[in-house]
């Protein structure tokens, strides 16, 4: 079960930040996006990522030109068959998914390995999309994907161990730390992060802090890097949202129920860094103001 040749399908914040990850480590990275400028959007990401990791010294300015050499792009699926494993990174819409795992299914070589970036959704259903469950695993990477660390590897109930750890090596030799997981909603990084950022909002909702004193508190009293309302903007709004329903189908529990304000939030647009604004105001981006217009 030898990895040689990777595809992402995707080449958004997630996909191109694994296609950046892939080709410098060296492998052969072939990047598929459904249009022109949104692949040339996802380049000009991993363009710049890499720039900065060598202004940082993060990397060699040869590494940054051998992981630019290792990259491909396409519009087409059928250019992703020479694959190894493809790594699903496309919007976090079941259906849409489902789809192109359908389409994948008739295009890649029998031992390919199938695997999802989703953050929330079930790595078993959209295995059914496909007629090669066994083959079929999740890779989760966290965001900004070049410089976090971990990999939560997700296996199914019918997911083949040999699979599981190719994934798991694969991971490695990809610089990250792989961890194993069983599908359930969140795995394990967002079935505990997310009820903690859920928690955050509802403690600024009940008055107990502002925005700043909650974001300084996690992070000068927990050493957290980002406290919770810099992170919510950082994830985004909408995601969090999205993720928080999904843990709350699956679970029913009163914790993974998004709070009312996140709902108007999203309703309104307010998305966070992406957006411009959410609970910070980032009309400024080098300095974020808290977003005042939340406080009741
Ligand atoms: N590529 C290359 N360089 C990058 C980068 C990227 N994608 N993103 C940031 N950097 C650079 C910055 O530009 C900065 O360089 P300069 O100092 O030259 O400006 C350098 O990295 C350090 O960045 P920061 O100064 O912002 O400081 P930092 O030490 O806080 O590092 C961080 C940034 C790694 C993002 C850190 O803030 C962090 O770890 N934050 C928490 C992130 C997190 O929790 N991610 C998980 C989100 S949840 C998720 O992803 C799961 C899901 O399913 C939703």
């Amino acid at each position: 079960m030898e990895i040689r040749k990777v595809g992402i399908v995707g080449c958004g914040l997630m996909g191109s930040g694994i296609a950046q990850v892939c080709a410098t480590a060296g492998y052969p990275t072939i990047v598929r996006e459904v249009s022109q400028s949104l692949l040339e959007k996802g380049l000009a990401a991993i363009d710049r990522s890499l720039s900065k990791l060598v202004e940082n010294e993060a990397l060699t300015a040869e590494q940054r030109t051998s992981a630019l050499g290792h990259l491909q792009q396409t519009l087409r699926l059928e250019d992703l068959s020479g694959c190894d494993i493809v790594i699903e990174a496309i919007v976090e819409n079941l259906e849409r998914k489902k789809e192109l795992l359908a389409e994948l299914d008739g295009v890649l070589k029998a031992a390919a390995i199938f695997a999802s970036n989703t953050s929330s959704l079930s790595i078993t259903e959209m295995m059914t999309a496909t007629r090669r469950g066994p083959q079929f695993i999740g890779l989760h990477f966290f965001n900004p994907a070049p410089l976090m660390q971990l990999v939560e590897v997700i296996k199914t109930v019918v997911s083949d161990p040999e699979v599981v750890r190719a994934g798991f090596e694969f991971a490695r030799t990809l610089g990250k730390t792989p961890i194993l997981t069983t599908d359930r909603a969140g795995f394990i990084v967002n079935r505990l992060l997310v009820p903690y950022l859920l928690d955050a909002v509802r403690t600024f909702e009940e008055g107990v802090g502002s925005i700043e004193d909650i974001d300084q508190g996690m992070k000068l009293g927990c050493n957290h890097p980002m406290g919770p309302f810099t992170l919510l903007d950082f994830v985004g709004i909408e995601t969090t949202y999205y993720i928080a329903e999904i843990l709350f189908n699956e679970y029913r529990e009163k914790r993974f129920a998004p709070p009312p304000l996140l709902k108007r939030m999203v309703m309104a647009g307010l998305y966070g860094r992406k957006a411009g604004k959410g609970f910070y105001d980032y009309t400024d981006p080098k300095n974020p103001r808290p977003n005042r217009l939340l406080e009741r």
